[in-house]
């Protein structure tokens, strides 16, 4: 798929079909993560991919974090079913010494988003679909998948067919809002 097209129709899937995902298929996206610019050239990422059904049920019920849906009167996270349904979960984490910080800016949030992106395009480009869950209960995630002390989890994505057609998606803010040309 040309490049721009490819960033124009990814949508997030958040409903996938029980088609398992070829192993030549899973193993390009994570060549796609391994392609991403990073800090320094430092790749402070490490990729928990979680096939098993049962560790996906729970790692759905951990992407509802009351504290932070509740604010937005959410009864669970539109992604929790997507990773208990999709065959395959990708757990994006981040070592953040592996990463800089500079005008108290952490990179590596950086560094993971451009990982994401590569890993969401390249499932889009073979057909697949994903989504960047972002909230989650890290701490039980954690120990669930018995991450080191000192590593961040920063996003979870499910990975398969998509059980339904993509739409238009959420609409964008026009270039004019957020282009400042010259000086802000
Ligand atoms: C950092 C980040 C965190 C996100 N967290 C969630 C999430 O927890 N649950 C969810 O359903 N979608 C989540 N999303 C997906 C966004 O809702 C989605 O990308 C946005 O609405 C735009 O839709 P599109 O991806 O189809 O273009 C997240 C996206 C980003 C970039």
């Amino acid at each position: 798929m040309e490049t721009l097209t490819a960033i124009k129709t990814r949508r997030s899937v958040r409903r996938f079909s029980d088609q398992p995902v070829e192993p030549e298929k899973l193993q390009a996206v994570l060549e796609a993560v391994q392609q991403a610019p990073s800090w320094s050239n430092k790749q402070c990422w490490s990729l928990v991919v979680v096939q098993n059904q049962e560790m996906r049920n729970k790692i759905g019920e951990l992407s509802f974090v009351e504290s932070f849906f509740s604010t937005y009167g959410y009864k669970s996270n539109p992604a929790q079913k997507a990773l208990a349904q999709a065959p395959v979960v990708i757990v994006a984490c981040a070592d953040p010494e592996l990463s800089g910080e500079l005008h108290g800016q952490q990179y590596y949030m950086a560094d993971m988003g451009i990982a994401a992106e590569n890993l969401m395009l390249a499932a889009h480009d073979q057909g697949l679909g994903s989504v960047f869950v972002g909230v989650f209960d890290e701490d039980q995630l954690g120990d669930l998948l018995e991450i080191p002390p000192g590593i961040r989890i920063v996003g979870l994505f499910p990975l398969g067919y998509p059980a339904v057609d993509a739409k238009g998606g959420p609409p964008r803010k026009p270039l004019t809002e957020f282009v400042h040309y010259d000086k802000w």
